[in-house]
C-alpha cells in the first residue's frame, strides 16, 4: 500500500513536469487564446496584472483593473480553496484525498459556497481561473449583460477532437463556436426550430409522440407491481423520438412496443448519456487528455464518432427518401419536413454544418428531455394534491389531442414544471466569459475572465425564494390565479439559459414537457419506488436505474 502510494506520487510529479515542460502546448489550447481575444475584443487594456502567488506576470490577461482611490481586491484575493502548483485547486476532485466526489460536484459548488461565501475562486491545472457566482446581483449582472456574441467558454475537448475531424466538421457548431461565425450558425440554423407557426403545427404529431410512450410504459410494465424497470431508458427513447420527429420531419418507430430496438439505438441513448459524462471527466479531471489520448479522449472521442455515424446515417436515409417521395409527397407531410428542409436548402452554409447542426440538435433533445421529465415527475408525485390539481387541467383531453389553447391554460401544471426548474434544472449552472471589466461582490474582474454563474445554488437560498427548498408551485400563480414568472428573483431561474445564447430547443421543450406530463398523469397513478437522487454529469441527473410504479387510472 505504502509502495502504491509512493509510485503514484511519483508517477503525479513526472506528470507534472510534463506538462510543465509543455506549458507552451497548454498556452496554445483554445480557451486562454480565446480569452485573450474576449479582452482584445473588447478594447480592454489593463496590463497591471499578478500570478497565483501575488507576482507580477505581465502575460497574465485575468488581472482585475485596479479602482481608483480604494484598496484593490483582484481576482486572486477570492476566496477558496488552497491552490498548489501545477493542480490548481483540482486536488479537492482527487479521489485520493476522497473528500469529494466528481458525480457530486452539484454539493461540491454548494459546499464551496457555504465554506468561502458568494464569490469564490477556482483554479485550474492550467492556471486559468474560475469564478463562481452566488450573489443574485452578480448573476443578474453577468447574464443580462447586453452582448452582441456572448461568449460561453467551449468545451475544449469537443474543440480539440472537432478540430482533428475537418473531414466532418467545417466548423465547431453552434454550441462552441465565437464571435461572427457562431451567429451565422445559430441565426440560419435555428430560425425554424424556434419558430412558433412551425411548432403548433408540430403539436398533433407531438401527441402521437407522447401517446404511443405511453402505450410503450404500458407493455414495458411489470403486471404483478406495476412497475417500469429502467424508466429512464424509455424516456431517452421518448426524447429522441421526439426530437427526431421535429428535426427530420418523420416518426422513427423508437418507441414501438412489440418489436425490438435496434441496438443502434440504445447505443445511441449510451453515446449521449457517455458524451456528457466525458466532457465531465475532461473539465473537472487533471486535462492529461490533451497531451496523452487518455480513456476520457478515447470515450469522448469513440461516443462523439457512434452518434454522428448513427444520426449521420438517419439523415442520408432522409435525404435518399426525400428524393425519391418529395414530389408526390402531401401538404401535411412536407409541412412535418420543414425544420429538415428548411435546414438542408439553407444557403451559403457548408452541408458539413448543415449535418452537424441536425446532429447536435438530436444528440441535445435526449438526454436533458429524459432527466427534466424525471425531475419533474419527482416533484410531482411528492405531492398527492399536485397529481389532482394537473388532472383536473387535462380531465377533458382523456380521450382527444392536447392542443395549444389547454396548454395555455394549464396554469397549475405550468407552475409545478417552473417550481421543479427552480429546485432541480438539468443544466444548473451557465458559464459566460466577461466581455468587459466588472466589479462582482467587491472584486475587480477583468474582461476575459470565466465565470460561472451558479442558478441552481442561488435559488435555494430563502434570501431570494420564501422557503427555498420547498417544492411550491403556488409561488408562480399571481393573485388572479394566471401563472406568472413575474415573480421577485425569477430572473435567476433560467434552465434554458439567457440572452442571445439561451437554448434554440427551449419552446420545443416546453410544449413537449407539459404535454408529456399531462398525458401521463391522464394515463397513470405515477410514483417512484426509491426517492429519486441526484448526480453529476456534466448536467444534473437522475442517479440511475429508475423504477416507477405506473397504476393504471379509471374515470
Ligand atoms: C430539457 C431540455 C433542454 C434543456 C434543459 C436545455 C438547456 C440548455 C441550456 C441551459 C443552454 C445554454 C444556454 C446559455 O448559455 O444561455 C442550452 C444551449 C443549447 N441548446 Fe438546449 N436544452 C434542452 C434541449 C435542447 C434541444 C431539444 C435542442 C435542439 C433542438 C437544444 C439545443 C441547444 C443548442 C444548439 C444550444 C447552444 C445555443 C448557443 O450557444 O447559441 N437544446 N440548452
Amino acid at each position: 500500500m505504502v509502495m502504491a502510494v509512493i509510485l503514484l506520487i511519483a508517477l503525479a510529479l513526472v506528470l507534472c513536469c510534463y506538462c510543465a515542460i509543455n506549458r507552451q502546448k497548454i498556452n496554445a489550447i483554445y480557451l486562454k487564446p480565446l480569452l485573450k481575444k474576449t479582452r482584445q475584443l473588447t478594447n480592454n487594456t489593463a496590463n497591471d496584472n499578478a500570478d497565483v502567488n501575488g507576482n507580477a506576470n505581465a502575460n497574465d490577461c485575468y488581472h482585475a483593473t485596479p479602482i481608483q482611490g480604494r484598496q484593490r481586491r483582484t481576482i486572486w484575493d477570492i476566496p477558496g480553496p488552497q491552490r498548489i502548483p501545477f493542480l490548481g485547486t483540482k486536488w479537492i476532485f482527487l479521489v485520493f484525498f476522497r473528500r469529494y466526489k466528481m458525480t457530486k460536484l452539484h454539493e461540491v459548488y454548494a459546499d464551496l459556497n457555504r465554506q468561502y461565501g458568494d464569490i469564490v475562486l477556482e483554479v485550474m491545472p492550467s492556471n486559468v481561473p474560475i469564478v463562481h457566482l452566488y450573489n443574485r446581483d452578480d448573476l443578474e449582472r453577468v447574464l443580462k449583460y447586453p452582448s452582441k456574441y456572448p461568449f460561453r467558454p467551449p468545451t475544449e475537448i469537443i474543440v480539440m477532437y472537432r478540430q482533428s475531424r475537418p473531414d466532418r466538421y467545417a466548423s465547431l457548431g453552434i454550441v462552441n463556436e465565437q464571435g461572427p461565425t457562431w451567429q451565422k450558425l445559430r441565426s440560419s440554423l435555428t430560425s425554424s426550430i424556434t419558430s412558433p407557426r412551425i411548432l403548433q403545427n408540430f403539436l398533433p404529431a407531438l401527441n402521437a409522440v407522447c401517446d404511443d410512450f405511453i402505450e410503450l410504459l404500458r407493455a414495458r410494465r411489470d403486471p404483478q407491481s406495476q412497475a417500469v424497470h429502467n424508466f429512464e431508458e424509455l424516456a431517452n427513447l421518448m426524447g429522441l423520438e421526439a426530437v427526431c420527429t421535429l428535426m427530420l420531419g418523420r416518426r422513427m418507430g423508437f418507441l414501438a412496443p412489440n418489436t425490438k430496438q435496434p441496438h443502434k439505438i440504445s447505443q445511441l441513448a449510451a453515446a449521449v448519456k457517455q458524451l456528457f459524462i466525458s466532457q465531465r471527466d475532461s473539465y473537472y479531471g487533471l486535462g492529461l487528455w490533451k497531451y496523452f489520448p487518455t480513456k476520457t479522449y478515447r470515450d469522448f472521442a469513440r461516443a462523439e464518432d457512434l452518434i454522428y455515424d448513427i444520426i449521420s446515417e438517419i439523415i442520408d436515409n432522409e435525404l435518399e427518401q426525400h428524393k425519391n417521395t418529395a414530389a408526390c409527397e402531401d401538404e401535411d407531410a412536407a409541412g412535418l419536413r420543414s425544420v429538415f428542409l428548411n435546414i438542408l436548402e439553407l444557403k451559403d452554409l457548408d452541408i458539413r454544418d448543415k449535418k452537424s447542426a441536425i446532429i447536435d440538435f438530436i444528440a441535445a433533445g435526449i438526454e436533458t428531455l429524459a432527466n427534466t421529465l424525471l425531475f419533474v415527475l419527482s416533484s410531482v408525485t411528492s405531492e398527492p394534491q399536485a397529481k389532482l390539481r394537473i388532472l383536473d387541467e387535462f380531465c377533458e383531453y382523456r380521450h382527444t389531442n392536447i392542443l395549444q389553447d389547454a396548454l395555455t391554460n394549464a396554469t397549475y401544471t405550468k407552475a409545478c414544471i417552473q417550481e421543479s426548474y427552480r429546485l432541480r434544472p438539468t443544466a444548473f449552472c451557465l458559464a459566460r466569459i466577461l466581455e468587459e471589466d466588472m466589479e462582482l461582490s467587491g472584486y475587480s474582474l477583468n474582461a476575459g475572465t470565466v465565470v460561472l454563474c451558479q442558478n441552481m445554488i442561488a435559488c435555494h437560498k430563502d434570501r431570494n425564494f420564501h422557503e427555498a427548498k420547498q417544492f411550491s408551485p403556488e409561488r408562480w400563480i399571481d393573485a388572479s390565479g394566471n401563472f406568472t414568472v413575474n415573480v421577485d428573483s425569477a430572473s435567476i431561474v433560467v434552465p434554458f439559459g439567457v440572452g442571445r445564447r439561451t437554448c434554440p430547443g427551449k419552446r420545443f421543450v416546453e410544449m413537449e414537457v407539459v404535454l408529456l406530463l399531462a398525458k401521463l398523469v391522464l394515463a397513470f397513478d405515477v410514483d417512484f419506488v426509491e426517492p429519486l437522487q441526484t448526480e453529476f454529469e456534466f448536467l444534473l441527473a437522475p442517479k440511475t436505474p429508475l423504477s416507477l410504479v405506473l397504476r393504471d387510472r379509471t374515470f
